[in-house]
């Protein structure tokens, strides 16, 4: 299976051993997953690849686990790659691509890192494990770790939507609303995590996440004949997709998968919290804590994400930029998406399509580029973010009214 050589600091360059549970090196830097990739060129070719499992682990040699009974599966990845022709039509964009990640277990790109990392879990004998999350990655990580045997404990903002309270309880994870964001979320993870003795599941703070989520840079390649569009947009949060997909178009490149240009990296985020956005318009290495965030894309309340520097790096190596959109037109987006589609997005993804009509508008872009924007979720799971659209009498209401359908 795995052909994993070592661990790596991203910031001091530290080597770790494999095999190990970690979490963030001594200095504070996230850890990055290294693999003899030689080796694995030798005995896989790309084809190869296409033969295997129809999801994310048929890029098993490039995944950390080691023995394959350690995977922890729900049929993660392999997500539609769909042409967006209609849409692309309005916007005048003539090569316009939508990957729906809507379409994975719990209804988000969240379960490709969730379920390597407790895949990693099962491998490395951990049996608690604590995540904060914006919401989603809470979904998946109780779901993983219910079709683990595993226990979980989940801290989000109260007001996450109630699909991803719901799911986590469903799943029977240990679940504590916490009146803050995801960075108090966290700091509670941090304080208790000893004492109770979990394993730490913050993104960026353990290596494994972003291995799983690396395989949507794998997929869209594959899915394009092994070639990369011109631009990706990305609903960056924590930035851990955007992160990942670059780590695997090195990787591509080494084992001679790919070659040429690769595609403008383009961060989206909202008008409510936009840390990354206003770091790359500074020319700042880093970003500064995003005081009062706020928006109906939860999954980007990330007021200060630990892998900005990556994130920021990759933006502007690959050319590309990082931009903000409102809630208003991230839900017109949305909204747009689906109907000339059949998707239906999450705000999230709607803000990307938000994002390709200023970035068509100010030349950014030409309208002949191959563009694919990543709907990082399903926008059933955002119903009452969705509902304002659609406001609908609850039936206590009608029966004050009257009744006009039912008799009273
Ligand atoms: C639907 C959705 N899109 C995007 C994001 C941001 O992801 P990342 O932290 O990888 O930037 C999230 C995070 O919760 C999410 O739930
Ligand atoms: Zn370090």
């Amino acid at each position: 299976m795995s052909h994993v050589t070592h661990l790596e600091c991203s910031v001091c360059g530290k080597r770790r051993e494999s095999g190990k549970i970690h979490n963030l090196c001594e200095c504070g830097g996230p850890l990055l997953v290294l693999y003899d990739l030689e080796k694995i060129k030798k005995a896989w070719t790309r084809d190869t690849i296409s033969g295997g499992p129809c999801n994310m682990w048929r890029y098993a040699p490039v995944l950390p686990v080691r023995d394959a009974h350690s995977i922890v599966s729900l049929g993660e990845g392999m997500t539609p790659l769909k042409r967006t022709a209609r849409l692309g039509a309005r916007l005048a964009a003539q090569n316009l691509w939508v990957k729906d990640e809507g379409i994975n277990p719990t209804g988000s790109f969240k379960a490709r890192g969730l379920s390597c990392a407790v895949s990693m879990c099962v491998e490395l004998g951990i049996r608690k494990v604590a995540i904060p999350s914006a919401g989603n990655a809470a979904s998946a990580m109780a779901a993983y770790a219910a079709a683990a045997g595993i226990e979980a404990h989940i801290f989000m903002p109260r007001d996450v939507p109630q699909s991803n309270y719901i799911e986590c309880k469903a799943f029977g994870a240990h679940v504590t609303l916490v009146d803050g964001l995801i960075s108090d979320c966290g700091r509670i993870v941090a304080e208790r995590k000893d004492a109770e003795g979990w394993f730490d599941v913050s993104t960026l703070k353990e290596p494994y996440r972003i291995e799983g989520k690396k395989t949507m840079g794998y997929e869209v390649a594959e899915q394009l004949g092994w070639t990369l569009p011109d631009a990706i947009f990305y609903p960056a949060g924590g930035g851990v997709g955007l992160i990942g997909m670059w780590k695997a178009f090195s990787e591509m490149e080494a084992l001679g998968w790919i070659a040429g240009k690769r595609p403008k990296m383009i961060a989206v985020q909202t008008e409510g919290c936009q840390p990354v956005v206003r770091a790359f318009e500074r020319g700042e290495p880093k970003s500064e804590f995003w005081e009062n965030a706020h928006t109906v894309a939860s999954g980007l309340r990330v007021p200060k994400p630990l892998g900005d520097a990556l994130m920021l790096h990759a933006i502007r190596d690959s050319g590309g930029t990082a931009i903000a959109v409102s809630d208003e037109e991230l839900l017109d987006a949305s909204l747009e998406l689906g109907a000339d589609e059949g998707i239906f997005a999450a705000p999230e993804g709607g803000a990307c399509i938000a994002a390709l009509k200023k970035l068509l508008a100010s030349g950014f872009l030409n309208t002949s580029d191959r563009i694919v924007i990543y709907n990082t979720g399903a926008g059933l799971k955002y119903l009452e973010a969705f509902s304002t659209r659609f406001p609908r009498l609850t039936a206590s209401e009608q029966d004050k009214l009257g009744g006009l359908i039912t008799p009273r």
